[in-house]
């Protein structure tokens, strides 16, 4: 294996008709769609619906669509008991994992990987995901878990069931943004993960666990938390210089920059560095986006590196109000979508993914029984 192939840098790995990234132009597309529009005209729910089906709907499509899959929004009391025997400090991305474990073993087409029983156990996966994080945080507060309000955008009622206020329309519309941009993204690591358990026909949930599993690190959807709490760390503008000059001399990575694919700035981000800047203050102190923005250029003047999908999101999440440790499930809210869209195309057309490793270890040797090996 040569130098750029490790981490399978530059080797593709699979086909996929989900998403599309350009990243030398730093253009991403959903099914042939440009994210900018999406972004700027369209919603979570129909590009959940486009990923799924592979057109955008029709309006009367897509109330329907959605109104399934708020049907599906409840907390099943099997995972409620657990979610309350966990430990009070356990990391909400392990409690999400333990939840999505939970609801593959109550769901009686867990099992079947056929299409029609994929696509409504995604819809039962996205639609319960965003309940499990909202019950996971109330009850480890010592409080009860909010009923979801199946009247209410997925988004709105994400963020009510955490405060257990109803947010305004700006700040659902800002959550509705951010899961549409975090929801698939070409074979990323966590989706890799899925596909990998997928291809060896175990079933969706199980394939879901595998992506939260890889999406809690801090190199991947971790790194929102992260971001915001570097900004945090260094506080104010006139300590920018001397973090990076620390960190960087220390060979440390800076979280939200940097990119495996993208040699231009991540599309996704303009979107969010926006947004940013307009909700700062919405909740507590204004000036995150000023911090934000010196790091980022600063880093750009240093190193040359764009900020990808998550830096200036952490922003965007303060500014809603989000608890820091709760950034990356709200990214797995957005993922889950994209997720069982590649599990849904893995299981369709599927063969075993099984590479193979270049072997660095030991020359062949006698084995030596235990009493006759030196102390
Ligand atoms: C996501 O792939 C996806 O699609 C992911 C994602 C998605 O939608 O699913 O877009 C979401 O996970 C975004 C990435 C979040 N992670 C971070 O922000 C963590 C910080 N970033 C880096 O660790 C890094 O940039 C990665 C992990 C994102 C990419 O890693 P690569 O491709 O293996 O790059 P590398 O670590 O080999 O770095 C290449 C060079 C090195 O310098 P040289 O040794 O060549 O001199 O760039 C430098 C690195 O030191 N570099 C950084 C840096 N990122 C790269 N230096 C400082 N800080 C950074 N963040």
């Amino acid at each position: 294996m040569t130098d750029s192939q490790k981490g399978l840098a530059g080797v593709t790995a699979a086909d996929t008709a989900l998403s599309r990234i350009d990243g030398e132009e730093g253009r991403l597309f959903y099914c042939g769609y440009d994210i900018h529009p999406l972004a700027e005209q369209g919603s979570f729910g129909e590009s959940l619906y486009l990923l799924w089906y592979g057109e955008l709907p029709s309006r009367m499509a897509l109330t329907v669509f959605e109104g399934l899959l708020a049907g599906e929004r409840r907390l099943p009391a099997e995972v409620e008991s657990v979610l309350r025997a966990l430990p009070p400090e356990t990391a909400p991305m392990a409690a999400l994992l333990t939840a999505v474990s939970v609801l593959g073993q109550i769901d009686a087409d867990g099992p079947n990987n056929g299409f029609q029983a994929d696509i409504e156990k995604a819809g039962r996966i996205v639609s319960m995901i965003p309940v499990c994080v909202a019950a996971h945080h109330r009850l480890r507060l010592g409080l009860d878990p909010i009923e979801p309000d199946p009247d209410l955008s997925l988004a709105e009622d994400l963020l009510r069931m955490l405060t257990g206020e109803r947010p305004d329309d700006v700040a659902s519309k800002a959550l509705d943004k951010t899961l549409l941009l975090y929801l698939d993204h070409g074979l990323n690591a966590s989706t890799f993960a899925c596909r990998v358990v997928a291809s060896t026909l175990a079933d969706l949930y199980a394939a879901i666990c595998a992506g939260v599993a890889a999406l809690s690190g801090p190199l991947h959807g971790g790194a929102n938390e992260q971001a915001m709490r570097m900004l945090d760390a260094i506080g104010s503008v006139d300590r920018v210089d001397a973090y990076l000059d620390r960190e960087l001399g220390a060979n440390r990575k800076i979280m939200g920059f940097g990119h495996r694919v993208y040699r231009v700035e991540d599309p996704r981000a303009s979107h969010l560095r926006r947004m940013a800047e307009e909700l700062d203050g919405l909740h507590g102190e204004p000036g995150t986006y000023e911090l934000a923005r010196a790091v980022e250029q600063a880093m750009f003047a240093r190193k040359g590196l764009y900020c990808n999908v998550d830096y200036y999101c952490a922003s965007v999440y303060r500014s809603l109000g989000v608890p820091l440790d709760l950034f990356t499930p709200l990214f797995a809210v957005g993922r889950a979508g994209g997720w069982a869209a590649h599990v849904m195309e893995q299981h369709r057309d599927n063969r075993l993914i099984r590479p193979r490793a270049r072997y660095t270890g030991a020359d062949e040797r006698p084995y030596v029984r235990i009493d006759q090996r030196n102390d």
